[in-house]
């Protein structure tokens, strides 16, 4: 294989939301920062949900004013309606990603509306962002399965995806919210919906509750995908999926696609020190294999001097 690959990191957001205790802004701001330095291009950086929704980002605003943005990073935020719309512009947010469900069950209890309700949403959030020149992505959730719902139909996973792009989405990632999947559902999924949205425009999203995501992602870019979401050192969760573990992890995502022949431009080593320093601030076991195997090579303990 050869080509490059774009890493979103979604660890400061989806990684850091389903935290029970309250992480420091400081930290959060420090993990966005060596993030920063590791060539990562995306880095999702928090959410503007309700509070009371997702309390562990209450902070967004003191996370987003304290950015500091390096050149040629985007820091896309969580955006669920217009009133997170208008709170993102006042913090100084210039991406956002608007999140969508294939299942019904799942929009009702992640976001208190329908699928059709959610999108209607969109419509402002959208229109506000096009005429300031804001960058979107648009989110599917339960791509390969719900947890209210079980079974989620392959056309309903084209259908969002494609009104996501409609609306004016760059581009849509599918999530694998509680990691059900398994490579031969995955791959055919993302061929369903590459038959509605260009290839280009499609990110894959695993969680790694089954341990099944390296495997879904490979059979994914084999299936031609170009565009990973995933998770320093396997942070995170959905709270409002019952133990759904982390996404994948991105040491491991950036050392199977670099073996494979793919760029992603990320230093792995450096993002291996990145997921040492969050888990021991965390006190967190880290879920990268890649990253736990590069830190122990390393001839000095990374969590005391970086
Ligand atoms: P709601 O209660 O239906 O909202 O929540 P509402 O529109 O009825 O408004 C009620 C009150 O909340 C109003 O205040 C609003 O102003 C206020 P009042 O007039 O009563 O004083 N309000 C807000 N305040 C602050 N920020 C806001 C906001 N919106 C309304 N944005 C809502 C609807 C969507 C807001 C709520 O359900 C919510 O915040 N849900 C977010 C859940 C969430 O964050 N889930 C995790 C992210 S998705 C995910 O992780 C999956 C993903 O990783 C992909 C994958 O893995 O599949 C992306
Ligand atoms: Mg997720």
């Amino acid at each position: 294989m050869s080509g490059q690959v774009k890493i979103v990191e979604v660890g400061a957001r989806d990684g850091l939301q389903n935290e029970r205790s309250i992480v420091p802004v400081f930290v959060k701001q420090e993990l966005l920062r060596r993030l920063g330095r590791t060539g990562l291009q995306v880095i999702e950086a928090t959410s503007f949900v309700h509070p009371d929704w997702v309390p562990q980002l209450a902070d967004a605003e003191e996370v987003m004013t304290g950015l500091k943005r390096r050149d040629g990073v985007m820091y896309p935020v969580l955006v669920p309606n217009q009133r997170g719309m208008e709170r993102a512009l006042a913090a100084g947010a210039r991406e956002i990603a608007v999140f969508a469900a294939a299942s019904e069950a799942f929009s009702q209890k992640n976001t208190n509306c329908s699928i059709a309700e959610s999108i209607e949403r969109f419509e402002p959030v959208i229109a506000m962002a096009r005429e300031r020149g804001i960058w979107v992505r648009g989110y599917v959730s339960c791509v390969l399965g719900c947890p209210y719902q079980g079974e989620v139909k392959l056309q309903d996973v084209v259908r969002v995806s494609a009104s996501l792009i409609e609306l004016g989405c760059a581009e849509v990632s599918l999530g694998d919210t509680i990691g059900i999947g398994t490579p031969r559902n995955a791959a055919r999924m993302l061929q369903a919906v590459a038959q509605a949205v260009p290839m280009e425009q499609l990110a894959i999203h695993f969680h790694d509750t089954y341990g099944q995501a390296l495997a879904n992602i490979l059979a994914c870019v084999e299936a031609g995908v170009r565009i990973v979401d995933c998770s320093v050192a396997g942070l995170g969760g959905c709270p409002y999926a019952r133990g759904a573990t982390g996404n994948v992890a991105s040491e491991d995502v950036v050392y199977m696609l670099e073996g494979l022949g793919l760029e992603t431009g990320v230093e792995l080593d450096r993002l291996a020190e990145v997921g040492a320093w969050i888990t021991n601030q965390l006190q967190k076991p880290n879920y990268s294999r890649a990253g736990t195997a590069r830190l122990a090579s390393m001839p000095v303990n990374p969590v005391m001097f970086t």
